[in-house]
């Protein structure tokens, strides 16, 4: 949450090059932004504003700024509401800060800063810490030991970075928790949230390790460890550089990346199919072969992807797994045998419950598998092994190449495991991986046609107020992640239902205007899935069919369907996760949300 990013140059205005990053690191959160530079005079100057990057650009349109130090912010509000006042960068005529993350004992320190004189102009949670530092060099310190006697005092999680009044060379950025990350560039330097942010005037990245201070001057970087020892972290060079960072062509990036997926599918399973023996190889975790019982920790569209894996996995490889969100997870005291295997997926690698939660399993001995898609995240970079997803940047808050990513690499998981633990012939590996490689012409097909999509989601969905989605089986968790994408960008309420549910209790929802999507691809449960849509039809409730030809015969009295083409039921997930997003993506669109920047939502959850 809150994307930030500080810049220094040596012969030229960064405000222009902060403001890209900006729009880089919107995806973190975007409902208020700001930046700070020094001017000739070394004094601090703001521009900040409620609202997005369009929102300060015209701004700065008014009321230029310039400057060949600064910083940027953008926000997801925790501690106080979204607006100017409460929008970063934080600054008093001594320094400047902008923050990621939560300062949790920021009450403490503000009731004492308050009884000694000192006046707060926000509601946040992060104006403490550069009252703080302020203090400290008013008390006569260099800013260096301002920061490292201002750290020990903070609790919580924070990326920060520091800028001061008359320093012109000089940034200072922390972590602890929240990730940050420092570039090189020509005659430049650079730290922010990540990558996508800096990569693209950087060609080399270091990133901080958890507990670094970094001092950040013209061409070098000192590194200070928690231990308050000099540290060197490794030098990467930047892959962001040459990425398609853009939408090419599409309407919004969800929609750019829904139709990616193809691609992705198959370049995911690439990594994993050796091309001379058609099997499939997986990275080694000693754990994972013996466990006898494997944990998978994730959130939101994570979280239904790891469902479906542990259905996968459940059938194919007879290992029990359990699946939890990760907010949940770690605080409850689960009981783990040391010795087994967990599982952490995360499209971002740095969302805060799961990352919270894969600690916790290291901790009690576990073996950590996690599958990423950002193979330089913490997640990824805390795991004996990764599993990266191969779908690029994705832009879209709503998460759709990522989740279909996750999915390819969970049927190989279960594949692999299926076959080591000896419930997999040859023969069955050999079918199953061809359905697999055969999923993404069939999404292309699908992807080819999407008229039917867009009319039913502009004449059913859009003018509904509520949504049910019911399933069964594999289709349950697509019942669980079309529910989340419709609420998520249409702001349509929706509920996701295993199918049999639905008469304890849902079923008193249904009437004429509520519209029940009901996902029933022809598997071992079509027929018990089809009942209970008769269920709906007989108490006059409007059932959507998304299945293939064959069902759609058996059935009678629909309001809507969406007929794909009969797939063996393995992969029924991958691609009955298509029409789902679409579904969603039509909807939001005919209601005219902000699709790719949902109201309230950030893509990377660094907070509890
Ligand atoms: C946020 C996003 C979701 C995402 C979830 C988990 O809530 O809006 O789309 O599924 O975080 O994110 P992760 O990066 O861990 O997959």
């Amino acid at each position: 949450m809150c994307g930030i990013i500080g810049l220094l140059s040596e012969h030229r205005d960064v405000v222009p090059e902060l403001l890209d990053g900006l729009k880089r690191l919107e995806y973190r959160g975007y409902d208020s932004i700001g930046v700070a530079t020094l001017n000739p005079n070394g004094e601090l100057e703001r521009r900040r504003t409620e609202g997005k990057l369009a929102a300060l650009s015209k701004l700065l349109h008014r009321k230029p700024l310039s400057g060949f130090i600064g910083l940027g912010h953008t926000r997801w509000a925790t501690h106080g509401a979204p607006s100017e006042i409460n929008a970063h960068p934080h600054a008093t005529p001594e320094a400047a800060i902008v923050h990621n993350g939560i300062i949790e004992n920021f009450q403490e320190i503000k009731t004492r800063l308050l009884t000694e004189g000192r006046c707060f102009e926000t509601q946040t949670d992060s104006e403490v810490v550069v009252h703080l530092v302020s203090q400290k060099i008013r008390q006569g310190l260099e800013p260096l030991a301002a920061v490292r006697e201002t750290l020990p005092l903070l609790e919580g999680a924070f990326a920060l970075v520091f800028l001061f009044a008359y320093h012109h060379d000089l940034l200072i950025g922390a972590r602890r928790g929240s990730p940050l990350a420092i570039g090189f560039g020509e005659n430049e330097m650079a730290i922010g949230s990540d990558a996508l942010a800096i990569g693209p005037i950087c060609r080399q990245l270091i990133y901080l390790e958890d507990g670094d201070l970094a001092v950040i001057r013209p061409g070098s970087v000192k590194i200070i460890d928690q231990q308050g020892l000099s540290a060197v972290r490794p030098r990467r060079i930047s892959s962001v550089a040459s990425l398609d960072l853009g939408k090419s062509g599409y309407r919004h990036f969800m929609l750019k990346e829904i139709y990616e997926q193809p691609q992705v599918i198959g370049d995911t399973l690439n990594t994993m199919i050796n091309p001379v023996t058609g099997r499939l190889s997986l990275p080694n975790l000693p754990e994972l072969k013996r466990t006898n019982r494997l944990t998978i920790v994730a959130c939101g569209t994570a979280s239904f992807a790891a469902l479906i894996g542990k259905y996968w996995i459940e059938k194919l490889a007879r290992l029990p797994v359990d699946v939890e969100v990760g907010s949940e997870f770690r605080y409850r005291d689960p009981v783990l045998a040391p010795g087994q295997a967990a599982l952490f997926i995360s499209q971002s690698g740095e969302t805060a419950d799961t990352l919270g939660a894969l600690r916790l399993c290291r901790k009690m001995g576990q073996g950590i598998l996690s599958i990423v898609n950002v193979p330089e995240s913490t997640i990824a970079r805390e795991s004996n092994v990764l599993l990266s997803t191969v779908a690029g940047p994705e832009f879209g808050v709503a998460s759709t190449k990522t989740f279909t990513a996750q999915l390819t690499l969970l049927a190989a998981l279960a594949l692999v495991l299926a076959t080591h633990r000896g419930h997999l012939s040859e023969q069955q590996e050999t079918h199953l991986i061809r359905a697999l490689m055969e999923v993404p012409a069939i999404c292309a097909e699908i992807l080819a046609n999407t008229g039917p999509m867009e009319a039913l989601a502009r004449e059913l969905l859009a003018p509904a107020r509520d949504v049910l989605y019911i399933g069964r089986g594999l289709s349950y968790p697509l019942a669980l992640e079309g529910a989340l994408k419709l609420k998520e960008i249409s702001y349509i309420h929706a509920e996701g239902y295993a199918a049999g549910e639905l008469k304890h209790g849902p079923i008193a929802l249904v009437d004429e205007n509520v519209p029940v999507i009901v996902v029933a691809p022809t598997d071992h449960l079509f027929s018990k899935t089809a009942s209970n849509l008769a269920e709906v039809n007989a108490r006059g409730g409007r059932t959507i069919f998304i299945g293939d030809k064959d069902g759609l015969a058996k059935i009678s009295n629909l309001a809507g369907s969406l007929i794909l083409p009969k797939i063996d039921p393995f992969v029924i997930p991958l691609v009955y996760a298509i029409p789902i997003q679409l579904l969603a993506y039509y909807a939001a669109v005919t209601k005219g949300t902000d699709v790719d920047q949902p109201r309230n939502l950030a893509k990377s959850v660094t907070v509890e």
